[in-house]
């Protein structure tokens, strides 16, 4: 048996929820691992049992959740219940969770506020936010207060408007202020770093230069981690999709034939039959 192999057995023969630790373990072993979205209970039960170790409750929610065209108006409370849902529907799987835009730039006091809400009342295990330099004292004071964070680099979809939409970020000399701001929030105490549509190579620099692990979403194959929004993955959004994703699944299609199926059934009535009937 490898040691990679060996490492990631034993994350799911010992029975307890993992943590940080166990995905930082991972990839000191040199293993990769994957982070899947999710904000439900049931889905998150289906995506642990796959054997998914970490689980991201993402302000994506905004969009594939509540229908909005980006992450910024999602609020703490609305997040709030997603998380606890998916913490329920969990058992071994680190559940971190995304701090809405919003509810943690202003001071390092507002973020240990919201962290403390997600893990107190939400049950996660940490917590994420977008970043560089300017939020590396709320990385401190989430990291001093015992708060694991995930820092977030490249394409932060909370700032779309200074952006000036969803590209790739990172290219020329901007890399090397990306691979500064990596290296500062490692040193600010963040436990694992989200690197997204960025040019794989300097997603493959930062993955070399940083110990804790990386987690790319478009950015190559050299990070540390990979994590991917479900609906992407599975084929519940609509085409096309952006260019780093692999789809999986046909869900658009498997469950449009199905509801239009039970329709036609109803309309029918060969639907329901004696054997859906209580006597
Ligand atoms: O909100 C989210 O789902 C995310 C991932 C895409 C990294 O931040």
């Amino acid at each position: 048996m490898s040691t990679h192999v060996a490492v990631h057995t034993s994350l799911h023969s010992d029975g307890r929820r993992l943590t940080m630790l166990d995905l930082q373990r991972l990839t000191d072993a040199g293993e990769k691992w994957a982070m899947i979205t999710a904000y439900d209970a049931l889905t998150a039960g289906i995506f642990e049992a796959a054997e998914v170790p970490a689980i991201l409750v993402g302000d994506s929610a905004a969009m594939v959740v509540h229908g909005h065209d980006s992450t910024i108006p999602i609020t703490v409370d609305e997040m709030l219940p997603l998380v606890q849902g998916v913490v329920r529907g969990t058992k071994r799987a680190v559940i971190i969770a995304d701090l809405p835009f919003g509810s943690y730039q202003q001071s390092p006091a507002q973020a240990l506020e919201t962290a403390a809400r997600f893990m107190k009342d939400g049950g996660a295990q940490a917590v994420k936010l977008e970043g560089g330099a300017a939020v590396l004292p709320q990385v401190e004071a989430l990291a001093n207060a015992g708060i694991p964070v995930v820092g977030h680099l490249g394409l932060t979809p909370q700032s779309v408007n200074l952006l000036g939409g969803y590209r790739v970020q990172g290219r020329g000399e901007s890399g090397e202020m990306l691979l500064r701001d990596a290296k500062a929030m490692q040193a600010a105490g963040a436990t694992a770093l989200v690197l997204e549509v960025v040019p794989s190579e300097l997603a493959a620099r930062v993955s070399e230069v940083l110990s804790i692990p990386t987690i790319g979403i478009g950015a190559g194959a050299q990070t540390d981690a990979q994590v991917i929004v479900w609906q992407d993955l599975l084929g519940l959004t609509p085409d096309p999709a952006p260019r780093f994703v692999r789809r999986y699944a046909n869900l658009r299609d498997v469950m449009g034939s199905a509801v239009n199926s039970w329709v036609k059934d109803v309309q029918s009535g060969s639907y329901p039959t004696s054997e859906h009937e209580y006597r």
